[in-house]
């Protein structure tokens, strides 16, 4: 083999534009790669990145060759590693009766490095240590950054000038969030160009991994029943909603510097929205479809505040239980007015939605845990049926419902006539349960995103374009709701959220799904 290190006979390098050094010599031999989890100890990476790497590697989707290293402050030794994240591993596809062999085949291949996210040197130590692991390969290098966002650029700035590939490509992938507002954003921005290109940042939205949210394209774009209703000719409005039944529990202190608009809504909700919204793309390849993201993200109409309610859970005692209230968290100040609920009406001003409410709601603390968008379309012109709705036509339009999350699915609200002698109608569900329909569990968002992110694939990832489409969107309202320092509207642990939200969509006619 080649030696990488040292005085090695190898030619010239051509770079390519995700920094990879093309070395002629090493192009027969099969690439490895060295994937390194900077803020390795902390809670997502136990919870969903090592989790997320196993399930690849258990589905034969890692490379041959590769290698993990966690990276963080934290001392801990090789052994101790794998103990931390062995707890975490599950053979939840299927399975095999080698479910334990593989794991401890994985965990052969994971090490540790303890070091600031601020050292030449700790970085050197890594990269010293990764080219061990590497010798004789071609050797490409991901750097998942699941850092908190203060130590963002320093990270970026010693893993790439110390420790980044010097034969194959370097990606990076960046937790959220992406700044607090257009400025900060831009900042971060600015600061990562300085040491990466666009290719490779990897700015990851876990929603966009979503099986339910992947499969928006193809439910729009490859069913003629879908296609040509998606306009304002026959949608009426459009309902993104996202509810946890648990409070900001354990992360009060990085919630209230954001609150739900910035952690919720300008990503994960707003993402979901461009898709489902946008133009048709020229192909499915990244820059096509985030091209039409940009587009429909730059259409849409400023947000003001009377199309926005926010809100905040209080304590709340049910039977001998009791639940605290946001501001009952010690890291959390008494006067918070940081927002955990809000809605919000959004205007796309192109002519395919010209007047179409996007209603958009999300909050903690509420009383069910799920992720929907549901598409309530316009009254049948002329309906012959009419009378059998009563006052209420309303009743009678169809809606469909896309459910992201918990137990997916996609339901069509029909009108039905009920079996049996005489007329009676009935609001009926052509419904797609996933869990009925397919055996194979749903991979997690992050293996779909990590396995893309290996392979170079854009599309599920934010380009710095959407990212400031989406700031320019959120800033100004932000801005306003802070400066005018508006109350939020409390609502008890485990409600249905603020009564703010029903006025909001009775003002657009609309009746929350
Ligand atoms: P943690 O707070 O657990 O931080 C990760 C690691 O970073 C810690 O284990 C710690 O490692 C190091 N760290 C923490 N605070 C500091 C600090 N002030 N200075 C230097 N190092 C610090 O974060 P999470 O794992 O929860 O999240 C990681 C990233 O992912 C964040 O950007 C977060 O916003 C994002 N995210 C998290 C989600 C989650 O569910 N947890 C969901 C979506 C996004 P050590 O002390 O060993 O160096
Ligand atoms: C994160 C938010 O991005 O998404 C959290 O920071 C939220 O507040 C989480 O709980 C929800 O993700 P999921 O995949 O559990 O719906």
């Amino acid at each position: 083999g080649v030696s990488l290190a040292g005085n090695s006979p190898l030619k010239e390098p051509t770079q390519t534009k995700d920094g990879a050094n093309q070395f002629s010599n090493l192009e027969s031999v099969e690439p490895t790669i060295s994937i390194t989890v900077v803020g390795a100890s902390g809670d997502l990476a136990k919870k969903k990145i090592f989790p997320a790497l196993f399930a690849l590697f258990y589905e034969d989707c890692l490379p041959k060759h590769f290698t993990i290293y966690g990276y963080a402050r934290s001392k801990m030794t090789d052994e101790e590693l794998r103990e931390m994240i062995s707890g975490t591993l599950t053979c939840r596809i299927d399975k095999r009766e080698n479910c334990g062999d593989k794991m401890d085949q994985f965990l052969q291949r994971c090490f540790y490095n303890s070091g600031l996210y601020n050292s030449e040197e700790n970085f050197s130590e890594l990269d010293r240590k990764l080219k061990e692991k590497e010798v004789g390969r071609l050797a490409n290098r991901l750097f998942y950054l699941s850092i908190p966002p203060n130590i963002f650029v320093d990270a970026v700035k010693y893993a790439s000038s110390r420790a980044s590939s010097a034969s194959g490509w370097t990606r990076v992938i960046v937790e959220k969030p992406f700044g607090r507002d257009s400025d900060s954003s831009g900042e971060l921005t600015r600061s990562f160009k300085q040491y990466l290109t666009e290719e490779q940042i990897f700015r990851i939205d876990h929603y966009l991994g979503k099986e339910l949210v992947e499969n928006l394209s193809v439910l729009r774009f490859s069913n003629l029943v879908f296609e040509p209703l998606w306009s304002r000719n026959y949608i009426r409005n459009v309902q993104l909603i996202f509810s946890e039944d648990f409070g900001t529990e354990g992360r009060g202190g990085y919630f209230d510097n954001y609150g739900i608009i910035r952690d919720i809504m300008q990503n994960h909700l707003l993402q979901i929205l461009a898709l489902f919204a946008m133009e048709t793309p020229v192909t499915l390849d990244a820059e096509d479809i985030r091209n039409e993201k940009v587009k429909v993200l730059r259409s849409m109409r400023q947000l003001t505040l009377d199309n926005v309610i926010v809100g905040q859970y209080k304590g709340h005692t049910r039977g001998s239980k009791s639940y605290p209230a946001y501001t009952d968290d010690p890291t959390v100040p008494n006067n918070s007015l940081t927002p955990t609920f809000a809605a919000l009406a959004i205007f796309i001003d192109n002519a395919r939605w010209d007047g179409v409410p996007f209603l958009m709601k999300a909050g903690k603390a509420l009383h069910t845990k799920g992720a929907e968008i549901r598409v309530q379309f316009r009254h049948v012109p002329g309906n012959l049926y009419k009378q059998n709705f009563g006052a209420d036509l309303d009743k009678a339009t169809n809606e469909l419902v896309i459910r992201v999350q918990p137990d997916e699915g996609i339901y069509l609200k029909i009108n039905n006539k009920v079996p049996g002698l005489g007329m009676r109608l009935d609001r009926s569900d052509l419904n797609l349960l996933y869990k009925a329909r397919y055996t194979k569990e749903i991979p997690d968002a992050y293996e779909t995103l990590l396995l893309d992110a290996i392979e170079g694939e854009h599309r599920l990832f934010i380009r710095s374009d959407e990212l400031v489409a989406a700031w320019s969107l959120f800033t100004p309202l932000l801005k306003e709701l802070e400066e005018k320092k508006i109350a939020p509207e409390l609502y008890p642990y485990g409600s249905r959220g603020p009564v703010g939200a029903h006025y909001l969509a009775a003002k657009h006619n609309i009746r929350w799904g």
